[in-house]
C-alpha cells in the first residue's frame, strides 16, 4: 500500500467506526461548506451535536483552512488557545468531549465570518434499539425531536473500533 492509500483507509475506517457507533457528521454550513460572508450561528444553531459526532469541513484547500481554537480566539479571530490545524480541504473532525468547540479560519477569513461554535452534548442516557437509520446524514437527527437512536450497543462498538486496530495494523505491515 501506498501512504496515500493508507491514509484514506485509515480515514476509512474511522468514519465506519463512527458510523457503526451511530455517529453523525456535521458538514459545516451544508451545501454552502466552509466559506466567506455566511452566520455559521445560524448553521450550528440548527444542529445538535452529540459526543462522537463528527464535524467535517470542506472548502478550496490552500485558500481557506481550519483551527481549533478557544473562545477567546473564537470571539477576537486570533489564534488564542490553538488546539488543532486542518488544510486538507475534506476535514473530518471528532467531537469527543461534552463542550464547546471553536473553530476559525486563518488568513484572515475569520472576519468575514468563516468561524463556527458547536456545543457538542453528552450522549442520551438511554439507547434505543436497533433503527437502521440516515445517521450520516447532517439533517436527519437535527429534524427529530426525540434523541438520535443509538443503534449499537457500545460494546458491538468496541469491538467494531478492535476490529479497525487490527486492520490498521495488517495494513501498517503491508507497507
Ligand atoms: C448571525 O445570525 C444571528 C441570528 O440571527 C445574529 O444574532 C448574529 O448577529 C449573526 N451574525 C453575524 C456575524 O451576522
Ligand atoms: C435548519 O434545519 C432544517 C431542517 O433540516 C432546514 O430545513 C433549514 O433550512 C435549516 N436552517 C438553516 C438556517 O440551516
Ligand atoms: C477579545 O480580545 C480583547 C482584547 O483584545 C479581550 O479584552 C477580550 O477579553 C477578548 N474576548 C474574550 C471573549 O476573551
Ligand atoms: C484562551 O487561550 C489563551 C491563551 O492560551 C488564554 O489566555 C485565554 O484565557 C483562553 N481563553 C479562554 C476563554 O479559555
Ligand atoms: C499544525 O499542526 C501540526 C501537527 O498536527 C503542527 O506540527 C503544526 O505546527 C501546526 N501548525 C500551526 C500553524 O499551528
Ligand atoms: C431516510 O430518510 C428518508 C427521507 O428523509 C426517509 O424517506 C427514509 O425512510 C429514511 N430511512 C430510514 C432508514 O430512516
Amino acid at each position: 500500500m501506498t501512504s496515500a492509500q493508507l491514509i484514506r483507509f485509515r480515514l476509512f475506517l474511522l468514519l465506519s467506526a463512527a458510523f457503526l457507533a451511530g455517529a453523525t457528521d456535521h458538514i459545516v454550513g451544508g451545501h454552502l461548506g466552509w466559506n466567506p460572508n455566511i452566520n455559521y450561528s445560524l448553521w450550528s444553531n440548527n444542529q445538535t451535536f452529540y459526543v462522537h459526532d463528527l464535524i467535517s469541513f470542506r472548502y478550496q484547500k490552500n485558500t481557506y483552512n481550519v483551527f481549533e481554537v478557544n473562545k477567546t480566539g473564537y470571539d477576537n479571530c486570533t489564534m488564542d488557545g490553538l488546539a488543532g490545524n486542518w488544510s486538507s480541504g475534506k476535514d473530518f473532525i471528532p467531537l469527543d468531549q461534552p463542550k464547546t468547540y471553536y473553530f476559525i479560519c486563518g488568513n484572515g477569513f475569520c472576519f468575514s465570518g468563516m468561524k463556527v461554535a458547536a456545543h457538542v452534548r453528552p450522549l442520551p442516557p438511554s439507547a434505543a434499539p436497533l433503527t437502521p437509520s440516515n445517521s450520516s446524514s447532517s439533517s436527519s437527527r437535527a429534524a427529530s425531536a426525540s434523541p438520535p437512536p443509538r443503534p449499537w450497543p457500545a460494546a458491538l462498538a468496541a469491538l467494531a473500533a478492535a476490529f479497525a486496530v487490527a486492520w490498521i495494523g495488517i495494513g501498517s505491515a503491508g507497507i
